[in-house]
């Protein structure tokens, strides 16, 4: 473990004077949650987002997202971009990725028209076919139209890897679930904002238009967790959507997590939750 440990050190530092590498927490490319583990009683406004694994006909999780009414979810566009609606499917209710909860079919999704990958508008609409029944494992999370600052207390959540290295984005889906490289239980971070000049320092001068960084040291998001919330812990309001970071997780390199700031796009948002 220690090795391991001190081995993955020497591969941070590489990668950091590398000037550091992002990638997307997406699909096998994707970042998960270094940190603890939870129940969806704790985050009923957690979805996980499914995609069919052709070799035996199973849904594998790849990306988390929030429920945002009984018809929509909204995740990061790098989780949906090039899947064609009948490839994905939602689960929610559950703690556990592949057992219980309810799958939803999707209708539609949205991606915003400015996205671009690692840069900007990392945010996506999932609209359902059928309405979601509430209870108190499936509820929906209201979002912050406030800027959020530095130093504020936030609470990250999802399915995605809980060990500090991402998987190659070669593998296939049928390779990630077989040795089950994702959590099968829900896993909580706690984890604080930074303002966007520290973030920019420590992604060495990196342009953050409608972004919002979070950094703690040895917790963070990682492959899997994409698109999943964030959420501050005083008005318990969405703030956040998972998007990129380093391809180590878990803030040992010093590079924060980058998430899409929810604030940035309460008027997109609303126009497209509005109608269904
Ligand atoms: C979507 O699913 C079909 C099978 O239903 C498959 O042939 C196709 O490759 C999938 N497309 C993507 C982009 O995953
Ligand atoms: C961050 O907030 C905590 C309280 O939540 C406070 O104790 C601490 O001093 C703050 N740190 C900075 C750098 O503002």
């Amino acid at each position: 473990m220690l090795t391991r440990c001190l081995l993955f050190l020497i591969v941070s530092v590489i990668v950091l004077s590398k000037s550091a590498e992002t990638s997307s927490f997406l699909v096998m490319n994707d970042h998960k949650i270094v940190g603890g583990q939870t129940t969806v009683e704790g985050a009923p406004y957690q979805i996980s987002l499914q995609g069919l694994d052709y070799n035996n006909g199973q849904y594998v999780h790849f990306c988390g997202g929030s429920i945002l009414t009984e018809k929509h979810i909204v995740t990061a566009a790098h989780c949906l971009m090039g899947f064609p609606v009948e490839n994905i499917t939602i689960v929610v209710g559950t703690s556990t990725w592949d057992v219980g909860g309810v799958r939803h079919a999707v209708q539609k999704y949205e991606i915003h028209e400015k996205y671009e990958m690692l840069e900007t508008c990392d945010i996506g609409i999932i609209t359902l076919v059928d309405p979601l029944e509430f209870n108190d494992k499936v509820q929906p999370i209201a979002f912050n139209d406030e800027y959020v600052p530095g130093n504020v207390s936030c609470i990250l959540t999802g399915w995605g890897y809980t060990f500090p290295l991402r998987a190659p984005s070669f593998l296939p889906y049928w390779f990630i679930s077989f040795f089950r490289l994702y959590p099968k239980d829900l896993q909580i971070a706690q984890l604080r904002t930074i303002s966007n000049e520290e973030c920019s320092r420590r992604f060495l001068g990196k342009e953050l238009r409608t972004e919002m960084c979070t950094y703690v040291w040895s917790k963070g998001a990682c492959a899997g967790d994409s698109g999943g919330p964030v959420v501050n812990m005083d008005q318990n309001l969405l703030i956040g959507i998972v998007s990129y970071g380093s391809s180590n997780c878990g803030g040992y390199t010093g590079v924060p997590d980058v998430h899409t700031r929810v604030s940035q796009f309460t008027s997109w948002i609303q126009e497209r939750i509005k109608i269904y």
